[in-house]
């Protein structure tokens, strides 16, 4: 029988489940590259101010991504509590993506606008002075480190040069905003530049 065939004969049975996984792939990968929806930013979502993009990065210095994650989840008890879904078209400007897997804290992906600055201010300094029942530490130094916007300019230059391998309607920063760049970071603390980033986080689509 042809079965047994396949099944004694080790060379074949490779052959075959090569072929088989890769048939399997392909029907699931190839569509996606066609699929506009997922190269293409969704309505409204801009490349990051530069001084979000310095928050961005303190974000990813800070760790916060090891307690947060920023992908919502189609499922009912996930968009009630944080509102619609995450689409693919929302992290066109995302590199690294900032997803995660950790929630130890709540789902950051549309917190922008959900609290004010200073609701903000007060809790990055000292959770457990707004949440009393928080276990997320402090971060008081980043009201005290003040930025300088020496790599803000380089930094979108990359931005620009991973925003164009990746996307096909996406902006890119233009030669003026990046000139402009440094004048708009420097002064400004890193507690500032978070809370900017926050603020923008998934505010394209409403929360509900
Ligand atoms: C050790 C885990 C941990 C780390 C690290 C952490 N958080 Fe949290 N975070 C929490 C927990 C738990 C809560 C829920 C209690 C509260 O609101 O403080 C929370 C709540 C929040 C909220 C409010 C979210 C909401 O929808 O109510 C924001 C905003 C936030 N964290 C931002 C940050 C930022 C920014 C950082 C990095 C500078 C960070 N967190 C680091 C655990 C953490």
């Amino acid at each position: 029988m042809s079965h047994e065939k396949v099944e004694k004969n080790l060379g074949l049975m490779i052959v075959l489940v090569i072929l088989v996984v890769s048939f399997g792939g392909l029907v699931e990968i190839v569509p996606l590259f066609f699929l506009k929806d997922t190269t293409q930013p969704v309505e409204g979502v801009k490349p990051y101010s530069p001084l979000a993009l310095e928050g961005r990065d303190i974000y990813i210095r800070e760790g916060c991504y090891v307690c947060h994650s920023q992908m919502i989840r189609p499922f009912r008890a996930e968009t009630e509590r944080y509102g619609h879904y995450s689409v693919a078209g929302e992290f066109v400007y995302d590199h690294p993506f900032q997803w995660g897997s950790k929630r130890t804290g709540p789902d950051l992906a549309r917190v922008g606008g959900r609290y004010s600055d200073d609701w903000h201010r007060v809790h990055l300094m000292n959770p457990r002075d707004v949440v009393p029942e928080s276990n997320m530490p402090g971060f008081p130094w980043l009201a005290e480190n003040v930025l300088d916007g020496k790599l803000t300019a380089k930094k979108m230059r990359v931005m620009n040069s991973l925003i164009s391998a990746t996307c096909n309607g996406c902006q890119t920063y233009s030669e003026e905003e990046i000139a402009n760049a440094e004048a708009q970071v420097k002064g400004k603390t890193e507690l500032e530049a978070l809370i900017t980033y926050l603020q923008g986080l998934g505010t394209a689509i409403k929360r509900r």
